[in-house]
């Protein structure tokens, strides 16, 4: 598959998660704010610069185009990551020359693929999640790819997993994690994640901006509290060097010093 064919269906995937997420938004009463960010789902047509970036930078192996796909046809595909980010992810953590890596939130696992993919062979990327179910849509593609003995996936609370890693010995060795679960946990699994860290490691985390929602967080739900909390947090967090894009619904790197 050529690379215009690539970017082509990420678009069809754009403008059809585009309409459902847009649909959610109407049925939740929430209106769209002028300061809310758009994935490359939500992008679709009435974000074209947002396409510009997704046509002209979307490298996506045949096996993510196709979970991507697959993905689109699930009532909860608003949950997936945007792909921009997660190829952005992916990079990162090739560049820090990641061999073990830590997933929360799985869902149908495509920023799973897209992390092993950076994997070298002998690496391992411990995926977290409550549901099998989501999971398993995934694994055909993992399979696919020939990546999925790379992938450990654990189906639990992924804070039992978290202190399952610390309490055999794993703290200091992980290279990169993605915290992308339940967001009144994700002050938890930061705490973690850095022990679980080496030095020169990276958090990534996601939804840090919450639709915008994050702004007036005072007039919030749990959700956008937990988040906005956090981000206050980390500004003044001296245990790691920080930067927070506006990519996807916001995206935090900390780097553990
Ligand atoms: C936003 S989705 C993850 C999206 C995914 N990272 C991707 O690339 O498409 C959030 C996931 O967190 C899972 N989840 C919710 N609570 C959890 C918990 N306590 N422990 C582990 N996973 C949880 C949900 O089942 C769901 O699949
Ligand atoms: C992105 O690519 C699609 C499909 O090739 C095309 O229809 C669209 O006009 C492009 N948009 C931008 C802004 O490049
Ligand atoms: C963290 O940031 C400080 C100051 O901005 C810089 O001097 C240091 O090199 C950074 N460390 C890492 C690991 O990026």
């Amino acid at each position: 598959m050529s690379l215009r064919d690539v970017s082509r269906e990420a678009l069809v995937g754009s403008v059809t998660l585009g309409a459902v997420f847009v649909a959610g938004y109407l049925l939740g009463g929430r209106k769209s704010s002028r300061m809310s960010i758009s994935k490359s789902h939500t992008g679709g047509k009435d974000n074209p610069l947002l396409q510009y970036v997704v046509n002209h930078s979307l490298r996506e192996h045949p096996a993510l185009a196709k979970l991507r796909l697959r993905t689109m046809e699930h009532p909860s595909n608003i949950m997936m990551v945007a792909c921009e980010q997660s190829q952005f992810m992916a990079n990162m953590a090739k560049l820090i020359k990641t061999k073990k890596a830590l997933e929360i939130g799985v869902y149908t696992g495509y920023n799973t693929l897209s992390i092993a993919l950076a994997l070298p062979d002998d690496g391992v990327l411990v995926a977290c999640d409550i549901s099998e179910e989501y999971a398993n849509i995934g694994k055909p593609f993992w399979n696919e790819a020939g990546v999925e003995q790379k992938i450990d996936l654990r189906i639990q609370p992924a804070l039992q997993t978290l202190d399952d890693l610390l309490t055999s010995g794993q703290a200091e060795t992980f290279d990169f994690a993605f915290i992308d679960a339940d967001k009144v946990n994700y002050d938890n699994y930061y705490e973690k994640c850095l022990l679980l860290l080496r030095k020169g490691g990276i958090i990534a985390i996601d939804n840090v901006l919450w639709g915008g929602k994050v702004v007036d967080a005072s007039s919030g739900d749990a959700d956008t509290v937990a988040i906005d909390k956090l981000n206050k947090k980390l500004h003044r967090d001296t245990r790691v060097n920080l930067s927070m894009l506006m990519v996807g619904d916001g995206l935090t790197l900390a780097i553990k010093l």
